[in-house]
């Protein structure tokens, strides 16, 4: 089965449920309850509980937690399944306490796994049969280069789907922080690089985010207005890991990935623009508000051949 087939049962069979998930959004910039700010949009989120309550899976392994913002869609889902664990890691101390306060709340000690340290460590002796491998971290290639070799290219199950946060597809024409235009864009490309810095610093702030956490930067490429319409759009992508996960992307066949932003508005029942008004830094073409949903999804087998491929271009 293709992956959007995968999503669209899990939807059609789930989505009824995903009312439950509600308070999750309600409460996404309550630092009370999340120490650390979640960032993962609402109808990526919904779609997170459908894969998980559809795929039944036994193992899953998510880094990083943070506070546990992703982790309670997955973690709810596995408690209506009954079945199954999350191994999740978190290297910032605080936030993993607040993570494991919250799944204590919900009664989901029993279905995560939550491991505190350098995930690069703390994940090293993990089992190879996860069904779902959920990559939210530092966003850099190096890192998920890292995720790609020592996780899912161990990946013993067929079946098992792979996750990649903060990633649109170059299609995308979206604005951040009320920019682009970025100044001096067109004239030089140092200006770009200066511009993401500052949106870099935002972020942080925002995130709390140590400054160890800082992306490496990477160009931005503008595009005109659309006709009708006045302002300056990029494609989102930001990171060198959501730079790198496109060219990896480029390599898989069209059914093995799809990226959330694609979909979004084709699911309405679900009503996926509910908490549009409140993504923050976040714009549609037009300035208004909007959840990018930057969620990719693929299958771990075309991401095993994508990634294989990909370094034999690089290294021919
Ligand atoms: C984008 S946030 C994750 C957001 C999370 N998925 C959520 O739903 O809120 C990135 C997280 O990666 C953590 N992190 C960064 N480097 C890490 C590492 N080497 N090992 C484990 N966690 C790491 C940060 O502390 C931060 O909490």
């Amino acid at each position: 089965m293709n992956i959007l087939s995968i999503i669209d049962k899990a939807i059609i069979k789930h989505g009824h449920e995903t009312a439950i998930l509600k308070f999750l959004p309600e409460n996404r910039y309550n630092t009370d309850i999340f120490k650390t700010t979640g960032q993962y949009d609402w109808f990526s989120g919904q779609v997170l509980y459908c894969l998980v309550r559809y795929l039944q899976p036994r193992r899953i392994i998510e880094i990083s937690t943070a506070s546990g913002y992703a982790t309670m869609f997955m973690a709810l889902a596995l408690k209506q399944n009954n079945w199954g664990r999350i191994d999740t890691h978190e290297i910032n101390p605080k936030a993993a306490q607040s993570a494991e306060n919250l799944f204590a709340v919900h009664g989901l000690k029993k279905y995560i796994n939550l491991m505190v340290g350098d995930a690069r460590k703390t994940s090293i002796n993990s089992p190879s049969d996860y069904s779902i491998y959920f990559l939210d971290s530092i966003h850099t290639e190096e890192f998920a280069r890292w995720f790609i070799e020592q996780h899912v290219m161990r990946s013993e199950r067929i079946d098992a789907i792979f996750h990649m946060h903060d990633i649109l597809p170059l299609t995308a024409r979206v604005r951040r922080w009320n920019t682009p235009p970025f100044e001096g864009s067109d004239l030089d490309p140092s200006y770009r690089i200066d511009q993401t810095k500052r949106f870099k610093y935002r972020i942080r702030k925002l995130l709390h985010l140590r400054t160890d956490e800082i992306e490496d930067t990477v160009q931005i490429q503008t595009y005109p207005p659309n006709d009708g319409e006045d302002l300056q759009t990029f494609d989102g992508n930001c990171t060198t890991e959501a730079i790198w996960g496109n060219k990896l992307v480029d390599m898989m066949p069209k059914e093995d990935h799809l990226f959330l932003y694609d979909i979004a508005d084709s699911y309405s029942l679900l009503n996926p623009r509910e908490y549009d008004q409140h993504a923050i830094g976040r714009t549609d073409s037009k300035g208004n508000p909007m959840e990018w949903n930057e969620s990719l999804w693929c299958k771990v087998a075309a991401v095993k051949s994508a990634y294989t491929n990909l370094n034999k271009a690089k290294n021919p």
